[in-house]
């Protein structure tokens, strides 16, 4: 079966270490640029769906914004799970850690899948996606 492949951004859209949001055929992606090279990854977090676009990415490395779970680009590999929030020496009122101490046992027992990749291919100063 060959690959169908769907103009997502041009070359010059996301410089290197940047990250784009693109809806190709109903389906949310993002395209990293890592060293000049352009990876398409799901847009959904593994663990708990967030938005990947808004984590960080280094080198291959993407880090979600919401739990600190983190990902390999070039594999959609989970390489670790959700980190749990860091109150630092502040004692949150009563309730308020009650609350937090909950949702972060709730959130370490939501595993972290792997995301899925797409094949890219540069082509004329367009990254191609294979859908
Ligand atoms: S939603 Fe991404 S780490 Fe929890």
């Amino acid at each position: 079966m060959s690959d169908n492949y769907v103009q997502a951004i041009q070359t010059v859209d996301v410089a290197s270490g940047g990250m784009k949001v693109v809806e190709l055929n109903g389906r949310e992606l993002v395209i990293c640029n890592y060293a000049g090279s352009f990876y398409a990854i799901d847009r959904r977090c593994g663990h708990m769906n967030a938005p990947l676009e808004m984590g960080t990415l280094e080198g291959s490395i993407l880090t979600c914004a919401m739990h600190c779970a983190q990902f390999d680009i070039t594999t959609g590999e989970a390489l670790s799970g959700p980190v749990p929030a860091y109150l630092g020496n502040e004692t949150p009122p009563p309730r308020i850690g009650a609350f937090l101490k909950n949702a972060g046992l709730f959130m370490q027992h939501v595993r972290t899948e792997s995301i899925g990749t797409y094949k890219t291919k540069v082509e004329s100063g367009w990254v191609l996606v294979a859908l």
